[in-house]
């Protein structure tokens, strides 16, 4: 049976806080007009079927509803769905592990990536690295989450290619952010009639989809996306979280043009990589190449620019000695990410790898000492173009994401928006790249920042700047937050790739909280 212990003042307490984050309404705003619906429902003992997840060699029974609306006016009414699998144990008055119906955690995982729509995951599917042929693919991060007695609700969100029938855009920014909140609502607001603790709500996501994980746990109960959750219907409840999991975050968007200049700006051949998208998976086939003189330009401009963003942060480090760069891109900051380099390193050789052919790195007496970040990098190789993320030529990704209904493509930067060779191109406004960015959250009383953080970026990821992840985690340190945050070695643009060392951390995590 699920406690009831907690329905009526639950219940009482999710409409309250839906009712006293709601954002004071622009009178004008369509959805202040918008009238209240009832948020959608949720029935324990109905609509689900009987599954038996495995991960390795353990398995459970578990009640699976898939394709469960979490908003009750969907935009996209596909992709605005999530799937949510509970262990029959909680139906039953039983524990698995240390878990029960009431305290059991609810992992949150999203598939979203290269910021496109994302079907909500399943116990089968994975996000994880390709097995070597002729091996079993290891379990999905779902079933592992549910053999260890979490609950484990998928969202799908919308993306940046969604069209409706009128040819309007349905899923540019912010809308994979707004519906991941809207999930974490329906969790919230439905948590006394549904097993699991929805007070320990830990997402989990990687590249855009970590991006997202880390921007839903940046910015719990931010009115800025009020607008948007009420229009769609949302269940009025908060959407703080517990924990996030971010592997490899495609985030600061904004700056993150800068911050790859300011790691890459000094290595001119690439190695690209062609992204295309078949259904919603994202297929990469690399290209190499040389700048041109005119992107070289552009890359030392923006590698310019990134100290002043940097120093404007006012990091600090563990002993609070400030973390900065001088107007060469040198100083405490880049040793910071050095040192983080080199303790990837380290580990690696304690576990027995050979690095001896890393010219780059100096090693003595097995440990170690020293490291050339440049010549690093240039081993690593560049993969994007100048300017990375907000393209002159409005060929990104992310110059899609940041599209609006009637258009597809814009700038989200005022460097690319005056370096444009596209005529007649457009910017997106503040409001919405800030609803995007989580560093605009953190160290800010208008939001509730999760309290425990998990992030990984590999030392060969090239698909965005060192710097984004250590300006994330930092921030975050120095606000106060738990923040584990290590760049795996030699690993390159992926997640889910430690289940053990995850799912050991979230069991940390969640003990201490009780
Ligand atoms: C992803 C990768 C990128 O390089 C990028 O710019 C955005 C998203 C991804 O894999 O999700």
């Amino acid at each position: 049976m699920i406690p009831r212990r907690t329905f009526t003042l639950s219940l009482l307490a999710a409409s309250l806080a839906g009712a006293c984050s709601a954002t004071p309404m622009n009178a004008a705003s369509s959805a202040a007009r918008t009238p209240a619906s009832p948020p959608p429902p949720f029935d324990p003992e109905r609509g689900y079927q009987r599954r038996e997840v495995r991960a390795g060699d353990r398995t459970v029974v578990v009640r699976a509803w898939e394709g469960l609306a979490y908003v009750s006016r969907p935009v996209e009414p596909q992709w605005q769905v999530m799937n949510l699998y509970i262990p029959e144990a909680y139906f039953q008055g039983e524990r698995i592990g240390r878990h029960d119906a009431r305290t059991a955690p609810i992992f949150l995982p999203n598939s979203i990536g290269g910021y496109m729509p994302a079907r909500p995951g399943t116990p089968e599917g994975r996000f994880g690295p390709p097995p070597a042929p002729g091996q079993t693919p290891p379990p999905s991060a779902i079933a592992v989450a549910l053999t260890r007695g979490l609950v484990v609700a998928s969202p799908g969100a919308r993306g940046r290619t969604l069209q409706a029938a009128d040819g309007t855009w349905t899923g540019k920014a912010p809308a994979a952010i707004v519906d991941l909140k809207a999930a974490v609502r329906f969790l919230r607001h439905h948590d006394a009639a549904m097993p699991g603790d929805s007070a320990r709500i830990i997402s989990n996501g990687t590249s855009a989809g970590g991006a997202m994980s880390a921007l839903l746990g940046a910015s719990g109960n931010s009115a800025d996306h009020e607008d948007e959750l009420r229009a769609l219907g949302a269940a009025p409840a908060r959407d703080d979280i517990f924990a996030v999991s971010a592997y490899c975050p495609i985030t600061d968007l904004e700056h993150a043009d800068a911050a790859y200049e300011w790691q890459f700006g000094h290595a001119h051949d690439y190695r690209r990589i062609e992204m295309s998208m078949l259904d919603y998976r994202v297929q990469r086939r690399e290209v190499a190449g040389t700048l041109t003189a005119e992107q070289i330009a552009l890359a030392q401009a923006l590698r310019a620019s990134f100290p002043a963003y940097l120093n404007t942060l006012g990091l600090r480090d563990a002993a609070g000695r400030p973390l900065q760069l001088d107007a060469s891109g040198r100083g405490s900051f880049l040793d910071q990410v050095r040192a983080l380099v080199m303790a990837s390193a380290q580990q690696a050789l304690d576990a027995g790898a050979d690095l001896s052919s890393r010219g780059w790195l100096r090693i003595a007496a097995g440990r170690v000492i020293d490291m050339d970040f440049d010549a690093y990098v240039l081993a690593a190789t560049r993969m994007k173009l100048p300017p990375a993320f907000d393209g002159v030529a409005l060929d990104t990704g992310e110059n899609q994401l940041f599209g609006s209904r009637t258009v597809d493509k814009r700038h989200f930067t005022a460097f690319s928006a005056q370096h444009s060779r596209m005529a007649g191109a457009s910017r997106a406004d503040e409001r919405t790249v800030r609803m995007m960015n989580p560093m605009h959250y953190i160290g800010q009383s208008a939001a509730t920042v999760a309290p425990h953080w998990r992030i990984r970026h590999g030392t060969m990821d090239r698909d965005t700047s060192l710097a984004v992840p250590v300006m994330l985690g930092t921030l975050l340190a120095q606000n106060g937050i738990d923040v584990d945050l290590a760049l795996p070695w030699d690993r390159p643009h992926s997640g889910d790739y430690d289940l053990d060392e995850l799912f050991a951390w979230i069991d940390r995590v969640t003990a201490s909280a009780r």
